[in-house]
């Protein structure tokens, strides 16, 4: 990757090749069908048509560029952009593994990769847009690389209040442990998207047309045994940032609490949460 360290995006280069890139590397084939249905959403709202030039941003372990490529065919080609090695270099052996030389990999920070001027027809992410310093830049850069009446389509959360599977163990963590800094709506994060007119006023800016931002309420359904989904739930989320500086009586307080509603919602094989989520569309 060129030297971005000093770069605006430096804290999230740190963060996304540390423990973070790992954890989900580690729990990719587990979160592959948990987001499965909301990259899908993205991708059937955007449309992806064969031989079309695609790019993925922020693709991670690759479960949405591989997608992207089996729909374009070999006649498409798809680049996966991200800053994380480790969870490029499982998106790269998976694209091996599955023979879809047309899907690409670039470890690059999206918001100033030269991508090829005026070339991609689509560029899709899930989950992988909301974490630039200066998204205007970022989305700037971006439509850069696409052509003249090309798609832009990404799925984002909505607010937190509405992904209980954030708030469930958040809402036990915070009986036990200080609540953190009010986070800045500015800063880059998970939720950074939540807010639709903040979204339309970024692509707006960085010269998209007809930005629309569609709801969708929907259910992400963790399997696994209660204790599996419960330790899940605890220590990959948003959540886990809570519990880093617990001692160890207040982590096993806050388990057997988030175990106690993980049981109560198990159906057997999972639980199902209710999870909402905007596809953002806008054109070139
Ligand atoms: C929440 S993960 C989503 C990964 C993947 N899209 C998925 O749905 O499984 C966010 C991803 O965005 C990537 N990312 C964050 N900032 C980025 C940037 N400036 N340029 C490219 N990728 C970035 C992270 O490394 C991470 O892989």
């Amino acid at each position: 990757m060129a030297d971005e360290t000093n770069g605006p995006n430096s804290e999230q280069i740190d963060y996304w090749n540390g423990d973070a890139g790992d954890k989900w590397v580690d729990a990719q084939e587990r979160l592959d069908p948990v987001l499965e249905g909301m990259g899908l959403l993205g991708m059937d709202q955007g449309g992806v048509n064969p031989g079309e030039r695609v790019i993925d941003i922020g693709c991670g372990c690759g479960a949405t560029s591989l997608e992207l490529a089996r729909r374009v065919g070999p006649m498409g080609s798809v680049l996966g952009v991200d800053i994380s090695s480790p969870m490029l270099r499982r998106a790269a052996e998976r694209a091996a593994a599955e023979s879809l030389g047309h899907a690409v990999f670039a470890n690059a920070d999206a918001s100033s990769y030269q991508f090829e001027e005026g070339a991609a027809d689509l560029v899709f992410s899930r989950f992988g847009v909301m974490f630039f310093r200066n998204s205007d830049e970022a989305f700037t850069n971006i439509r850069r690389g696409m052509r003249p009446g090309g798609r832009l389509c990404f799925v984002c959360w909505q607010p937190l209040i509405k992904n209980a599977w954030v708030t469930l163990p958040r809402d036990i963590a915070l009986r036990h442990v200080p609540p953190p800094e009010p986070p800045n709506p500015d800063d880059p994060g998970p939720f950074a998207f939540a807010d639709p007119a903040k979204v339309e006023g970024i692509l707006g800016r960085a010269g998209f047309s007809d930005a629309a931002m569609t709801p969708y309420d929907t259910t992400m359904y963790h399997l696994g045994s209660v204790e599996e989904v419960t330790h899940f739930m605890i220590y990959f989320g948003p959540a886990s940032r809570l519990l880093e500086e617990a001692d160890n009586d207040v982590k096993t307080t806050v388990e057997a609490e988030v175990r106690a509603e993980i049981a109560a919602r198990h159906d057997g094989e999972g639980v199902a949460f209710p999870a909402a989520v905007w596809v953002a569309t806008a054109t070139t």
